[in-house]
């Protein structure tokens, strides 16, 4: 099928060049010419494993190419909107400008029968709003969020766990939605779920997934400020009421917390929104969940301040990681950085290291000290802080290695996962977070 991707940042980048894997004809379409030009010569804009690969295979195969000419999109059967919804500069809610230019560039392009297919994360109610416009071209609008995971994009993206698709109400389950079967068709004959909704349920899918995925990562960091207070472990507390299958361990990591692109702004926007609909107390907690998220990153100073002596000036940390989780190069709203930012502004001398993010890291915060090597990172520091859990030290560092290294034997592990015991036997002062 002829396809047509509107806006190439970490979501269409890697939907355009999924999409042309599974044997679709693909166009990109985005307004920055860096990016197309990156995307043309096969090259990944951002870190994401997997993706340079089926981005040449794309263009080697001919089914994939990027533009910056909007026009490209005629003649495709299904448009995919893709485009970025951030925080507004001056408030929680989602900045609906890029889906709203988005579908204003499209619109001329639109034959009847076509299916514009929004991937963008928007408020309740967005979809409702931009029907009209797109139904007065013949062409039909469907919302189809995405669930994929940074780090994981293409996997998510070919076989996800889910598919769903919100249609207007004329559609029920018609005709629209056998079109979007047929675009995922590999995951539909494998028999992935396939959800039919109206818009509302559509959009209110994602962020009800990305809330209660923010309300469980809070939750037992709520968990660890209690046992920081008691005396308890909260990874075994995890691991304990993870057995329940009701609960489940996946995002019960207690640590320094969630960040990203999305999770911290669509509980934001989530927030926003309710209170528009005048039912804001029905997510008052999602304020606390951010609350307690934003908490955890000035615990992780605070022990290692303590863990110091009580005072950093002039000691040199030497911080492992920058990107808000592994397997990214993507800072947005970084626990990770963040802590690293203000370690430096308490006078320590911080040495960050990771192992894609670095360059995105000194662009946006160029007076903290980075080194690409790991051991070099480690050389003569009086303290070591884990804030990215990459396989680079949660694997693949002994604490007999780093010793031969660093200054002083303190390790602070703001991710929970360092092996406690084996830094411990080999001398070293280990600090969890809401671990005795
Ligand atoms: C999240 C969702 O998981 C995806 O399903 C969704 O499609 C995506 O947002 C989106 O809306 O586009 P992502 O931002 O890639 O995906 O990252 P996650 O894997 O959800 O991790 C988010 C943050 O939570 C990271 O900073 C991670 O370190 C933190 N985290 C995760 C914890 O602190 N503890 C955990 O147990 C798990």
């Amino acid at each position: 099928m002829r396809l047509s991707v509107i806006g190439c940042g970490y979501l269409g980048a890697v939907h355009a060049a999924a999409m042309a894997s599974i044997g679709h004809e693909v166009v990109g379409i985005d307004v920055d010419e860096r990016k197309i030009a990156s995307l043309s010569r096969g090259e990944a804009p951002f870190f994401e494993p997997g993706l340079t690969e089926i981005l040449t295979e794309g263009i080697a195969s001919g089914r994939l190419s990027f533009t910056t000419d909007m026009a490209a999109a005629a003649g495709a059967k299904v448009h995919f909107v893709g485009v970025g919804t951030p925080q507004q500069k001056d408030g929680y809610a989602a900045d609906l400008t890029y889906v709203n230019a988005a579908i204003d560039g499209l619109l001329p392009h639109l034959s009847p029968g076509d299916i514009v297919a929004g991937k963008s994360t928007v408020p309740v109610g967005t979809a409702a709003g931009l029907a009209p416009r797109v139904h007065a071209t013949g062409a039909t609008l469907v919302w189809n969020p995405e669930f994929l995971r940074e780090g994981w994009a293409v996997q998510d993206t070919i076989d996800p766990d889910r598919l769903v698709a919100g249609v207007p109400d004329a559609d029920s389950d018609g005709e629209a939605a056998n079109i979007l079967r047929e675009v995922y068709h590999p995951a539909v004959a494998k028999g992935t779920p396939f959800i039919v909704t109206d818009y509302a349920t559509a959009e209110l899918v994602k962020v009800a997934a990305n809330a209660f995925l923010a309300t469980k990562i809070s939750f037992i960091n709520a968990m660890a400020e209690i046992a920081e207070v008691s005396g308890a472990d909260v990874t075994q507390l995890a691991d304990a009421i993870g057995h329940d299958a009701r609960i489940g361990r996946r995002f019960l990591g207690a640590g320094i917390g969630f960040g990203g692109g999305c999770l911290p702004k669509d509980i934001r926007a989530f927030s926003a929104r309710a209170e528009e609909l005048g039912r804001g107390e029905s997510v008052g907690f999602l304020r606390e969940v951010d609350a307690i998220n934003l908490r955890r990153r000035e615990r992780a100073v605070e022990i290692t301040v303590s863990a110091l002596g009580g005072a950093v000036f002039e000691k040199k940390i030497t911080v492992l990681g920058a990107a808000f989780k592994p397997h990214s190069d993507d800072i947005r709203d970084s626990p990770a950085l963040d802590v690293a930012v203000r370690l430096h502004g308490l006078g320590a001398s911080v040495t960050v290291t990771d192992p894609a993010a670095i360059e995105n890291a000194r662009r946006a915060h160029p007076q903290l000290t980075y080194v690409e090597d790991r051991d070099e990172a480690l050389r003569d520091a009086d303290a070591v802080i884990v804030v990215t859990e990459w396989d680079e030290w949660r694997r693949d560092l002994s604490p007999e290695h780093a010793s031969t290294l660093t200054a002083g034997r303190i390790l602070v592990d703001g991710r929970n996962c360092m092996d406690a015991a084996a830094w411990r036997a080999a001398g070293w002062t280990y600090v969890g977070m809401g671990r005795p």
